[in-house]
């Protein structure tokens, strides 16, 4: 695998492959890769014919600094588990990097950008963005692979992509769960044993919803489902939305498609889950 730091060094890679005729596949991340990045790595794989993966803890995408501070960074391992995988390159830049200084970013997301994740998380989504436009711009990937884990990201990011009419495809890749049902994240290693019990419940109520919904039934089984979060000890909810899958406002029985969605705070950590319903 060949590691880049610097935008000019994979810029002048990349250049030949696309001069070649092959075609790029982008798998960007934060790192403390698990089965779930993995995943999306394979994806990638099986469409391009070469594989960038980008491991970078993006700083102004974190509205808590402690968050950042915390956020696990074991890159000896990264790589490893990336060789093993057969990953073709690795961008591992460092913020100086990425960021210049004093930059200004903003993008009309509309409503996206201050529903669920983004009432909670404010200016998340303008980190995103800004983070993905610059690797668009740097890796130029013919396709780019997400995870459905982070819905509301690839609904922003689809956003961008057509706003500023960028020539990317994007492919959204299913959630990698534990046996359990606990959906894979960099930061379940914060969970203590007992959390990752209480954790559970995120999945269970989805799944209550996915089997319980009967087309006409939709605010009682997420008022059941929000119910069953709010009992679970340790587990403190920040919501659980039946939404439209394509604009995240509230759902009704009326609605086509429909994707449960929900965000907790279990011990220290903040969960995010979802499963679309139909
Ligand atoms: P990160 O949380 O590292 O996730 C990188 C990619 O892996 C995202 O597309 C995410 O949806 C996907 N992913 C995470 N957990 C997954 C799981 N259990 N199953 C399948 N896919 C999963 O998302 C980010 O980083 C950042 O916001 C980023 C897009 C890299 C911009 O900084």
């Amino acid at each position: 695998m060949k590691i880049f730091n610097t935008k000019a060094a994979l810029q002048q890679y990349l250049l030949q492959i696309r001069q070649s005729g092959q075609t790029i596949g982008l798998v960007p991340t934060m790192g403390a890769l698990h089965q779930g990045h993995l995943s999306l790595l394979r994806q990638s794989q099986q469409f391009c014919d070469i594989t960038v993966c980008s491991i970078f803890v993006n700083p102004t995408q974190f509205n808590n600094p402690d968050d950042l501070e915390k956020y696990p960074r074991p890159i000896e391992q990264d790589i490893q588990k990336l060789e093993a995988a057969g990953c073709d390159v690795l961008f591992n830049p460092e913020v100086s990097e990425m960021y210049a200084g004093n930059e200004q970013w903003h993008i009309g997301l509309g409503q996206l950008e201050h529903l669920l994740e983004g009432e909670f998380r404010p200016g998340h989504y303008q980190g995103v963005t800004q983070v993905v436009y610059k690797l668009f711009d740097i890796v130029k990937p013919d396709v780019a692979f997400f995870g459905q884990k982070d819905y509301q990201q690839f609904l922003v990011i689809s956003k961008m992509v057509q706003l500023k009419q960028l020539p990317v495809k994007l492919q959204m890749c299913p959630i990698e769960r534990e046996p359990e049902g606990l959906a894979m994240s960099s930061r379940n290693i914060h969970l203590k044993p007992a959390d990752r019990e209480h954790a559970l419940v995120l999945s269970k109520a989805l799944k209550f919803v996915v089997d319980n919904y009967n087309g006409s039934n939709l605010q009682q089984v997420k008022a059941q489902a929000s119910e069953m979060i709010r009992n679970e000890p340790g587990v403190k909810l920040d919501y659980f939305e039946m939404a439209d899958g394509e604009t995240l406002l509230p759902a009704t029985d009326q609605t086509l498609g429909i994707v449960a969605l929900t965000a907790a705070e279990v011990g220290t950590t903040r969960l995010i889950d979802n499963m679309i319903i139909r």
